[in-house]
C-alpha cells in the first residue's frame, strides 16, 4: 500500500471536512450575529458582530478557523493593531528589528518585499481560505512573526498561554477615522459606490461599526493585557513613534529580547532601521507602488500622507466634541493617556 498517498489523501479528506464543518458555522452565525452594512456595498462586505467586535463575512471563516488550529510556538511575535492605526510601519520596523542579522546591510528584504509580505495576516492572508497553511514555509524569517486585526479577548488560546511576544500599537482615533475614511473610499471608488460622506463615516466608527471596531475595546484589551502582562505585551503609540523613532525602536529592540549592542548603536544601525521604514522611504520603494496584496488591496494604498493630527483638515468641532466625549468614557484615559490634538486646546494634550 502506498502510505504517503494514502496520507495525502486523509489529508485532503481531513481539509475538506474541517471546511464542510467551517461553512456550515459561519453560514449559521451570517443567521444569527448582529449584521451591518460595510464600508463598501454588496452581502460579502456585511460586518458581523462576533465575539464583540466587527468583521467582514469574508473573514468569519478564516477567524474561526484560526481561533481553533492555530498553534503559537513561544517564539513567536505578533503584530497586533486596529486598521490604520500603523499596522504597516510596525510590521517594517519588527521586521526589521528581528531580523537584522539574516540578510547584509545593502541588501534589505523591504526593497523587494512589501511589509505585508513579510509579516502576513494570519486571518485575512495566512488562514484565509486554508483551515491548515503550512506555516513552517509561510515564514521564510524566523522567528515567525504574524499580524493580526482581531481583539485581544478573541485571540487564539495558544497565543494567550504560549510566552509568544505581541507588539501593539494604537493611535489619535480620529486620525485613524480620517485614515481609514480615506482607504475604504478607494474601495467605493473601484466599484463604482458613490462616495462615502465624511458624516456616515463618522457615524459608522462613532458607533464602532468597521473591522475590529470598536475602537476602545480593541484598545483597552491589548492595554490591560499589557499592564497585567508587560514582558508578553508592548503597548505602542503611532503618535510617539513619529516624534522620537529612535527611542522607541530601542524600547522595540529591548522587548523582543534583541537590544542593539553598542556597536550597533555606534554603527547608526537604529538610524538605518528608521531610515527604511520611513514613510517616505517605503513609498517609494517599486514593489510599495504597484500590484495588489493577498487581500486585495493595491499596496500603495497602505501610503498616504502619514502625518499625525491631519483630523484638523476634515473634522467639524461638533464631531471632534462627540468623539472626544466617547472616546473619555470608554478608556481611563488617565492610564492609557492617548495623545489628542484637541480641537479647542489646540495643542497636544493628554487625557
Ligand atoms: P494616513 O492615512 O493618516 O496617512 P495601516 O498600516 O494600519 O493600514 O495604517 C495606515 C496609516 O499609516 C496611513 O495613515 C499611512 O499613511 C500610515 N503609514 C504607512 N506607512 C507608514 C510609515 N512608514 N510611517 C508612518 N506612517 C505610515
Amino acid at each position: 500500500m502506498d502510505t504517503s498517498r494514502s496520507s495525502k489523501a486523509e489529508i485532503v479528506s481531513l481539509i475538506q471536512d474541517e471546511e464542510k464543518s467551517l461553512d456550515d458555522e459561519v453560514q449559521q452565525l451570517e443567521q444569527s450575529l448582529p449584521k451591518e452594512e460595510g464600508w463598501t456595498s454588496g452581502s460579502a462586505k456585511s460586518l458581523y458582530l462576533y465575539q464583540g467586535f466587527w468583521c467582514l463575512a469574508r473573514d468569519l471563516k478564516s477567524v474561526i478557523s484560526l481561533q481553533k488550529h492555530f498553534q503559537a510556538f513561544d517564539s513567536d511575535v505578533l503584530v497586533a493593531t486596529s486598521p490604520k492605526c500603523g499596522t504597516t510601519w510596525l510590521k517594517a520596523l519588527t521586521f526589521s528589528t528581528l531580523c537584522r542579522t539574516q540578510y547584509a546591510r545593502d541588501e534589505h528584504p523591504l526593497l523587494n518585499s512589501t511589509p505585508h509580505q513579510l509579516v502576513r495576516f494570519l486571518e485575512f492572508d495566512v488562514y484565509l481560505n486554508n483551515p491548515f497553511p503550512d506555516l513552517e514555509n509561510i515564514c521564510v524569517y524566523k522567528p515567525r512573526m504574524f499580524a493580526t486585526h482581531i481583539p485581544y479577548a478573541s485571540l487564539p488560546t495558544s497565543i494567550k498561554d504560549s510566552k509568544c511576544k505581541i507588539v501593539y500599537i494604537c493611535r489619535n482615533p480620529m486620525d485613524m477615522l480620517i485614515s481609514l475614511w480615506n482607504f475604504m473610499g478607494k474601495f467605493r471608488d473601484q466599484i463604482q459606490d458613490p462616495p462615502m460622506s465624511l458624516d456616515e463615516a463618522f457615524d459608522k466608527f462613532y458607533r464602532g461599526i468597521y473591522l475590529s471596531g470598536p475602537f476602545s475595546e480593541h484598545v483597552l484589551g491589548y492595554w490591560k493585557a499589557s499592564q497585567e502582562n508587560p514582558d508578553k505585551i508592548l503597548f505602542l503609540k503611532y503618535e510617539d513613534l513619529k516624534e522620537d523613532i529612535s527611542c522607541q525602536l530601542k524600547k522595540l529592540a529591548m522587548f523582543l529580547g534583541v537590544p542593539f549592542t553598542e556597536d550597533e548603536e555606534k554603527q547608526g544601525v537604529v538610524e538605518e532601521i528608521a531610515k527604511i521604514c520611513s514613510f517616505q522611504e517605503l513609498k517609494e520603494v517599486q514593489v510599495n507602488k504597484k500590484g495588489l496584496s493577498r487581500f486585495g488591496t493595491p499596496h500603495k494604498d497602505f501610503f498616504r500622507k502619514g502625518q499625525v493630527g491631519d483630523w484638523s483638515n476634515y473634522l467639524t468641532p461638533s464631531m471632534v466634541e462627540r468623539l472626544e466625549k466617547l472616546i473619555h468614557e470608554k478608556l481611563d484615559c488617565s492610564v492609557i493617556c492617548i495623545r489628542l490634538l484637541s480641537l479647542s486646546s489646540k495643542n497636544n494634550s493628554f487625557f
